[in-house]
């Protein structure tokens, strides 16, 4: 397998004020996250809002700089400019707020090509129509803006430009949230097969396991700018080893109507990321804990299969779903 993107004790810290006479304070959105994507595959990213997701797709993506650690694209140091923005792409959730309303789609595909490329104006045009027809749009709307399309439609035209300039890596932040679920489930499928058409790499981002188990190979599971558990999706998906990952896992439906599921209720709110619990950041919510989870801080243990947790949990037979690509 080759790895086409790397992350290794990737950490942002956002500094905030707090008035003129207290000490700044940061919010640490992430905390060394260490992580491989393989060429054509999916890893995936879940967790509650505001654990880290958006932030690690802007490092990854390098709209931001992080704090520490490295990011290696194709092996080699992560660098901004062209060459990394021509491998690695982005997609957002909202497909409303992602597109310029006076542009119209046909050159809202080619601007990527015109600021990065030679091309001329019938190749430009040439390559546009063609990943309309693979993205299922139809190329006579070429001069159309994007308000005259739906949300899916539009979801498809950002999905579109992010491919114009043949990246290997595609971030996906909660591309079908903002969705109806019968779009999503078309969307998705786009996905997967664009993946296959171009090997692309996808770092797909959502809160929503059910989305996640469709489309992923690994996941990552986050918990306050941490990495908690980390695993195949088959792996993490079957035997979930973090309770939070088991929380999040009884609250996802599953497909068969005759299966009864224990839901793991999440007590408690989210803690503010301004003032993260002592010990293991988890144990306020957690059912498991004991003195030593508000004390001590727990890491991510070795092997395939990581979680950062002193009392993992082995085996959940309640999950019962099918996990992988295509169920
Ligand atoms: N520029 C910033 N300045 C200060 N804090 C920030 C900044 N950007 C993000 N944060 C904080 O960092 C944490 C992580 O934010 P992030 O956007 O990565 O979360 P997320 O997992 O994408 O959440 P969501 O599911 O809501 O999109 C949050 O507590 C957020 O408030
Ligand atoms: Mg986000």
């Amino acid at each position: 397998m080759t790895t086409v993107l790397e992350g290794r004790n990737l950490s942002k810290f956002y500094p905030v004020s707090r008035g003129i006479f207290r000490e700044p304070a940061s919010v640490k959105a992430l905390i060394g996250a260490d992580f491989r994507l393989e060429a054509g595959k999916t890893l995936a990213v879940v967790g509650e809002s505001g654990c880290g997701k958006s932030t690690l797709a802007r490092l990854v993506t390098m709209i931001e700089e992080p704090t520490a650690g490295d990011l290696f694209i194709d092996g080699k140091q992560a660098e901004p400019g062209a060459e990394s923005r021509k491998a690695v792409q982005i997609v957002f959730q909202n497909p409303y707020g992602s597109l310029n309303p006076r542009q119209k789609v046909g050159y809202i595909l080619e601007e990527p090509l015109l600021l990065n490329t030679n091309d001329s104006a019938s190749e430009r045009r040439a390559k546009a129509e063609e990943m309309m027809v693979r993205v299922g749009l139809r190329p006579e709307h070429y001069d159309r803006y994007p308000h005259m399309f739906s949300g899916g439609q539009r979801q498809r035209i950002a999905i579109a430009r992010a491919l114009m300039l043949r990246p290997r890596i595609l971030v996906l932040d909660e591309p079908v949230s903002a969705l109806d679920l019968s779009i999503q489930a078309q969307v998705l499928n786009i996905l997967m097969d664009l993946q296959s058409e171009f090997g692309l790499a996808y770092l797909f981002i959502s809160h929503d396991l059910s989305v996640v188990k469709h489309i992923a190979d690994d996941v990552m599971v986050m918990y306050l700018g941490k990495v908690v558990e980390q695993g195949s999706a088959k792996q993490v998906f079957a035997n979930p080893r973090h309770p939070y990952t088991q929380a999040l896992l009884s609250a996802t439906p599953v497909a068969d109507p005759g299966h009864i599921k224990k839901r793991i209720p999440l007590s408690g709110e989210l803690p503010s990321p301004l003032k993260p619990p002592s010990g293991c950041a988890f144990h306020p919510r957690c059912w498991l804990a004991d003195s030593k989870c508000k004390s001590e801080t727990p890491v991510l243990d070795s092997g395939a299969h990581k979680t950062a947790c002193f009392h993992p949990l082995d085996g959940n037979p309640e999950t019962g779903a099918e996990v992988g690509k295509g169920h």
